[in-house]
Formats: structure tokens, sequence, C-alpha cells
């Protein structure tokens, strides 16, 4: 028997019959199945104004360049999360400034926003790290306060509200993924929403070369091309005909490990803060049992047809291509901190102790009573 995945790929007949209509049409590139899609998107999320860009790290850099982060402006953001929330401020030239996270919630803590911020601040980062909300209101204060700039990583966030109001509405700028692996999937994929109609055709024309909006060769402004295909623009528009059954699964997944997991002393899971949804796209207990290692139980599990990882283990500010920025470009214009002296202990403690356990849209009750019990077995024989 094969062990059960920690990630899956839930796609359909429907998909399929997309991606062939388009290559049957021809027209490969972003055209009618990115405009659907952004319309749904508009929906789901509540946002004014959607564009498709080609992956979640694109959508980052445009949401920075719009905002007209440049050299030497520092962005406070969590060092608990993929590289790109940190990679895209560096792109511009920007000063990624790490900030710990809150022990239970695993989001960048608000409290010690404030201490970090300096002449030089200009934005806030907050990345709503395996779907569960940040505290959105307390960070949305301080940017008022200090009249910084708001850019919410919402990467794995697809169906994560506040409220009801969706993850991405809270700053000025909300970027997505669709990976692949995410909620929500186009292959490669990716989509920025705002409420701000200026700002919206700013981030087409950067995401399209500057140029007009009637296309053609005159350009406005120097842009990049984070157009993506209209065969992933596909995927995703018929994910989001799907969304409802795909997210629905992933709910009771959430609700069921949270109600399972949270009886196990050995461990502790990612406290949602009242009124908010998490989006269920990652499971990860912490272990707090200082006598187990996370490769034992991972071994364990694997010993009973359960696959398991852990992801974020090196934080961003201790990865090598931070710990020696010499070889960036960017370092020539830019006076960077050394980040290998940057010290998040909540960070450090949820990076060593995590582990990634099954999640997949698939996944019914009884495997999860399995997967719990196993864990459960585990610290039995300890
Ligand atoms: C938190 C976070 N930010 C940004 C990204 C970048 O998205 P993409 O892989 O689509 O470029 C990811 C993707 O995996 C992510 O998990």
């Amino acid at each position: 028997m094969n062990p059960i995945p920690v990630v899956d790929v839930n796609i359909k007949e429907k998909e399929l019959e997309a991606v062939k209509k388009v290559i049957e049409s021809k027209y490969l590139v972003e055209g009618k199945n990115a405009r659907e899609f952004e319309n749904k998107f508009a929906k789901f999320t509540g946002a004014k104004y959607v564009t498709t860009v080609v992956n979640g790290t694109a959508a980052l850099h445009l949401a920075l360049t719009a905002l007209d982060i440049g050299p030497g402006d520092e962005v406070i953001t969590t060092p608990f999360t993929f590289i790109a929330s940190s990679n895209a401020i560096l792109f511009n030239g920007g000063i990624p400034i790490f900030v710990d996270v809150d022990k239970e919630t695993f989001n960048i803590d608000p409290e010690k926003i404030e201490d970090a911020i300096t002449e030089k601040t200009k934005a806030i980062l907050p990345v709503h790290i395996f779907g569960n909300p940040c505290d959105m209101k307390a960070i949305a204060d301080i940017a008022e306060d200090h009249d910084l700039i708001v850019i919410e990583d919402c990467a794995q966030a697809h169906d994560a509200r506040i409220d009801g109001i969706h993850t991405g509405n809270f700053g000025q700028i909300g970027s997505f993924s669709f990976y692949g692996t995410k909620n929500l999937i186009g292959g490669e994929g990716g989509a920025v929403i705002c409420n701000d109609e200026e700002l919206f055709e700013k981030i087409k024309s950067i995401k399209n070369h500057g140029r007009s909006p009637k296309g053609g060769y005159y350009h406005y402004r120097i842009g990049f091309n984070y157009r993506t295909t209209d065969m992933s623009a596909a995927i995703m528009n018929v994910q989001m005909d799907r969304a409802q059954e795909i997210l629905e699964r992933r709910h009771k997944n959430g609700e069921l490990y949270r109600k399972l997991l949270s009886e196990q002393e050995n461990l502790m899971i990612q406290k949602v803060l009242p009124g908010h949804q998490h989006s269920d796209y990652i499971m990860t207990p912490i272990i707090l049992n200082e006598q187990v290692k996370t490769e034992d139980i991972i071994s364990y599990l694997k010993e009973n047809g359960i696959s398991s990882r852990t992801i974020y283990s090196i934080l961003s500010y201790e990865q090598p291509s931070y710990t020696d920025l010499s070889n960036w470009h960017m370092s020539r214009v830019v006076n960077y901190p050394d980040y290998s002296k940057v010290s998040c202990p909540n960070a450090e403690f949820l990076a060593r102790n995590h582990f990634e356990i099954p999640m997949v849209s698939t996944l019914s009750d009884k495997e999860i009573a399995f997967i719990v019990e196993k864990i459960n077995d585990f610290f039995k024989k300890k």
C-alpha cells in the first residue's frame, strides 16, 4: 500500500478538458481564462480588483514594486516562512527586518513589530503561515499609526478569513500563489488583489512591461513580464468552480485534526484566533517533549504508512543566502544587516520542533483518526 501522502494535487477531468480547449484554440498566452478566473477570484475574496500572475513570488515582487519599495527601505516580516516572502523584498534592494513570531499562532507577533520600526521602515509584510490568518487588526493599527504600507503574503491562505473578510484585504495588496500543491492550483500561478483602482492600474502596467493598457509597443514605465499562460489560468479557473468542494473537505479535516490533536499533551498545534478561519493548507504539530526528535516521529510514521516531513527548519535569516549576501548584486548599493546576528527565539523553537502531517484534500475522517492514533502510539512508547 502507498503511504498516505503529505500533499496532493486535486485535479479532475474538468481541468484536463479546460487545458485541452486552450491548446486547441492555439491562444496559449494569458487571455479569456485569466479574465474569467479574475472575476471569480474577486467574488471569492471580496476584493475589487484581481490580476493573474505567473506565480506567488512574482505577485509579491509586483506588489512591492507597485508600492515603490526600493533600495534601503526596511520591510518588517517573519523569518518562519518560505524564502520567497523575504526574497521578494531583496529583489528591489529592500531590507527584510525579521521580527519574531508568536509561539502559539506561528505568525509575526504584532507586539514585537513596533520595536522594529525605524525611520527607514516603509512596510510590513505579514505571512499567513500554513493558512492561519495573522492578527491583521493589530497589524493594520500599527501600520496606520506609523504610516506604513501592508502587503499580505496569502500564498498559503486561500479561504483564510477574519470575521468573514478574506485575507489580502487588510492592507494595500494581497498576493497569492497557485503553485501545484496549494489549496487551489494552476501548476505555477499567482494572483494579486487590491481595492484601489489607481494602484491596480499600476500593478497591471508593471506586470506587463509598463505597456499601455491598449497593448502595443509603447511603454510608460519599467516593468516585468509576470503574465501567466492561459493553460495555467484555465486550471485556476476550473479550480474556482470547484473551490467549495475542495475547501469544504480541507476545513473538515482541519477541524478534526485540531480536535483530536489538542488531546495529545506532547504536542502543540497552531492556535487559531477567535473569528479567524484557517485555510487548512498545512498541519504542523510542534513537539513539546524535549526527549523526542522530529526525525524519530517522522520515521515512526513512515514505518506505519504515513508520510510526514519538516519544512521550514532553517529560518530565512539562517539560510546561507542571507548569512552571506555579498554575492547579491544589491549589496553594492544597500548596506544589509548582518543576518547571522539575528535571533528570533520563538521562530527558532518552531523551526526545530515542527513536523508536517498529511493534509491532502482527499483525506478521510478514518485516515485522520489513523494518523492521530499512530502519533499517540509513538508517544506512549516514549
Ligand atoms: C508563504 C509563501 N510565500 C510565497 C510563495 C511563493 O509562491 P510561488 O511558489 O507560487 O512563487 C510561497 C510558495 O510556495 C509561499 O508558501
